[in-house]
């Protein structure tokens, strides 16, 4: 190999990561989303001592089903580190899996970060990946990175909007020129969907699920508005008998469970509509709203939206992978966005 050739290696080793509450996807320089698994880390308890058993899509599996000496964590929790340890352990898992077989290199990296986080968070998220072997790491504001995952013309003189709604928070933001014009981080997002359907599930039928179940449940039959008509079976545990039940769902169910979250996210939105100088939201009228993020896979979430906004909504493609996409996009192309991106 030629110098040039180990000098690009090295090079190519960059890399950016949507460190999410719900996922964690890892881009690397050139070559696209190359890794994207669950924010879950399971640990065993080996008399007191503490040692990682498995991330990612394995310890997820472990959700909710663990035995007393094993727990599944995920160490982020409302879009911000509420385990920094863990959080440490997983980035330095996933950031040795995508370097399989090549010499690890301390790359830059790339972290998208919600709107709504502080400077502490953000200080504590760029530890992390420090300590995890980076040796520099910068920082994307989330909607910026799905904006430009979405292709929408954030440089231009005019206004874009993005709703991204993930498992911890949902960012809301009006972006022109580069910038953020305006910007709001909700902390109900994809796992509050989750929590309010057990609750649901708790008060309407006396059944007892887990989030596990919730999730599948929001992912399979959930929507904004009710629209179809199959039955949907549900088991858990009763809450009199204490033995195990199964009940029939419908659409009507589930939205009437989402029905409260759906409110506060359209109020977000009008706020966001109502904070945006005239000229801006005149652009809006035209360009509307683009979802990205697991939310925007919510059933009819974007008839909703439209319905009650007024605005035209789009879904990006792939709205999973908007952000990481995005963020690998500014990492491939640093000097079109370098002042997109921040360090601590
Ligand atoms: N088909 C679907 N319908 C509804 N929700 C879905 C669907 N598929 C995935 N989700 C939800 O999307 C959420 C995960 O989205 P995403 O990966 O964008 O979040 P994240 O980036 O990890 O979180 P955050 O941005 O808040 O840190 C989860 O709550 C998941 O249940
Ligand atoms: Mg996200």
């Amino acid at each position: 190999m030629g110098l040039f050739d180990s000098v690009k290696k090295i090079w190519s080793q960059d890399m950016a990561i949507d460190l999410g509450t719900a996922n964690t996807l890892v881009v690397l320089k050139g070559q696209g989303v190359v890794l994207n698994e669950p924010s879950v880390v399971a640990i065993v308890d080996q008399g007191g001592k503490k040692n990682v058993l498995a991330v990612g899509d394995e310890a997820k599996t472990m959700l909710g089903r663990t035995p007393g000496n094993i727990s599944a964590i995920r160490p982020l929790r409302d879009g911000v580190i509420a385990d920094f340890i863990v959080t440490e352990e997983m980035i330095k898992h996933f950031i040795k899996k995508v370097h399989k077989g090549s010499t690890f290199a301390n790359p830059r990296i790339l972290i998208c970060v919600p709107t709504g986080s502080t400077p502490v968070e953000r200080k504590a998220i760029q530890d992390s990946a420090l300590a995890a072997g980076a040796r520099r790491v910068q920082l994307i504001e989330e909607p910026i990175a799905a904006a430009i995952g979405a292709n929408l013309p954030i440089s231009e003189a005019t206004g874009s909007m993005i709703v991204d709604i993930g498992g911890g928070t949902s960012e809301i933001a009006v972006m022109s020129l580069g910038g953020l014009v305006y910007s709001k981080s909700l902390r109900v997002a994809g796992d509050s969907m989750d929590t309010a359907i057990v609750d649901y599930m708790r008060k309407e039928y006396n059944l007892l699920i887990g989030d596990t179940t919730a999730e599948k449940i929001k992912k399979e039959m959930g929507t904004a508005v009710p629209t179809g008509t199959n039955t949907y079976p549900v088991k858990g545990r009763d809450l009199r008998s204490g033995t195990p039940k199964e009940v029939n769902i419908t659409e009507e169910d589930t939205a009437e469970a989402l029905n409260d979250i759906m409110k506060q996210m359209v109020g977000a939105i009008k706020d966001a509509l109502e904070n945006t100088p005239p000229e801006l939201s005149a652009d809006l009228v035209d360009m509307g709203l683009t979802l990205t993020g697991g939310g925007a896979l919510l059933k009819n979430i974007d008839k909703r939206f439209s319905k009650e906004t007024g605005l035209p909504v789009h879904i990006a493609d792939d709205p999973l992978s908007c952000v990481a996409v995005g963020t690998g996009k500014a990492l491939d192309q640093e000097e079109t966005f370098s002042t997109m991106l921040s360090e601590y």
